[in-house]
């Protein structure tokens, strides 16, 4: 599963380890709410090894989104929860 405290699911080919990844920590949330908007594509590695990609979640509305990163941020980040639904929103494009 996506984005685990603690945990890396080990040979599933899905998921990121949430806790200390780079994207969480990061001062700046961009990274981090354009992800829930846009998801991540699909990717082949080599012959034999591909990686799941990631769905958008930009159905979810600007206040959803914002807590849904905030909760990542204060518990696996080390950053303040300090996102506004208004951030998500001027991260949003063609809206
Ligand atoms: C709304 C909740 C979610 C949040 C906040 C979230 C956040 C993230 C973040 C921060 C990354 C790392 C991006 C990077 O390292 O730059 C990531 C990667 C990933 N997420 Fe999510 N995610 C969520 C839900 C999901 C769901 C439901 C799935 C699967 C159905 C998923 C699948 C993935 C995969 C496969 C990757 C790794 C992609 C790669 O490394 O190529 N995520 N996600």
């Amino acid at each position: 599963m996506p984005l685990q405290g603690g945990v890396v699911q080990r040979g599933s080919g899905i998921g990121a380890q949430a806790a200390g990844n780079s994207t969480v920590r990061s001062a700046d949330a961009r990274n981090l709410v354009q992800v829930m908007l846009d998801g991540l594509p699909a990717k082949r590695l080599d012959r034999d090894t591909a990686r799941a990609g990631m769905p958008s979640y930009a159905s979810l509305s600007n206040a959803e989104l914002a807590a849904i990163a905030n909760f990542a941020r204060t518990r696996w980040g080390g950053q303040p929860g300090d996102i506004s639904a208004a951030k998500v929103q001027s991260l949003r494009v063609d809206r």
